[in-house]
């Protein structure tokens, strides 16, 4: 039987060929990334540049020698690699759970390619059961819990977490999440909401995930 981390560095290995040769590569966040970046070390893979979607996942990219870049000087670019909390059949994801989603989504909305890498353990059905990470403005977090609460689930603050923008994050408990791209919509309408940890109408186009067998593709149709 193998950990959940030995899937994860089979799949931050398979992620490796989906590297372009040139450009820009985007780079989420979480540990399944901290793999990746560990396995482009390993292997030695020239990047051009990098755009990242973390303090954490920026300085690990300079560590290892790899140029990162200001999204603002970048046009879109080829690909994005990130981790998933959740990925359904239709590619919609959860994602939120390192807190890092309001510059996640800005990097996969820029690219031309968004490659989610998951152990199996992501695949769900239906989306909800991961709580969902809604990114704040510390002001409007007791109106936006208000609201969330009144229509569809359960907010919790998330403790001693404040995000790279200044943010704080309530993670919402209790969903069951069928049409993902208008819950997407409606809590990205809350005012005081930055983010959600929704990824539907920008989902992924290739899933790569990893199980006992081996690493699996998904594409978009
Ligand atoms: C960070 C994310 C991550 O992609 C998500 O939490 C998955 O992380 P991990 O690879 O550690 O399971 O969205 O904000």
């Amino acid at each position: 039987m193998m950990t959940q981390d030995e899937l994860k560095i089979m799949v931050a290995k398979e992620a490796l060929k989906y590297i372009p040769q040139h450009g820009v590569l985007g780079v989420g966040s979480g540990s399944t990334v901290v793999k990746f970046i560990e396995q482009i070390a390993e292997n030695k893979i020239k990047i051009e540049a990098a755009v990242s979607s973390s303090i954490k996942t920026t300085k690990m990219l300079e560590d290892i020698g790899i140029k990162v870049l200001d999204p603002n000087e970048v046009e879109p670019y080829e690909v994005y690699i990130d981790g998933a909390d959740e990925v359904n059949d239709e590619f919609d994801m959860i994602k939120g759970g390192g807190a890092a989603l309001t510059r996640e989504k800005i990097l996969a909305s820029m690219a031309k390619k968004f490659i989610c890498i998951v152990d199996k353990s992501k695949l769900v059905p239906v989306l909800g059961k991961f709580p969902l990470p809604v990114e704040v403005i510390p002001m409007a977090r007791e109106q936006v819990k208000r609201t969330i609460r009144s229509l569809w689930g359960d907010p919790v603050l998330r403790k001693d977490c404040i995000t790279d923008n200044g943010c704080e994050i309530l993670d919402v408990h209790g969903l069951s999440i069928v049409d993902a791209k208008q819950y997407e919509s409606a809590i990205n309408q809350i005012p005081g909401v930055v983010t959600v940890g929704l990824f539907a109408h920008r989902g992924a186009d290739v899933v790569l995930y990893a199980d006992e067998e081996g690493v699996h593709k998904r594409e978009r149709a």
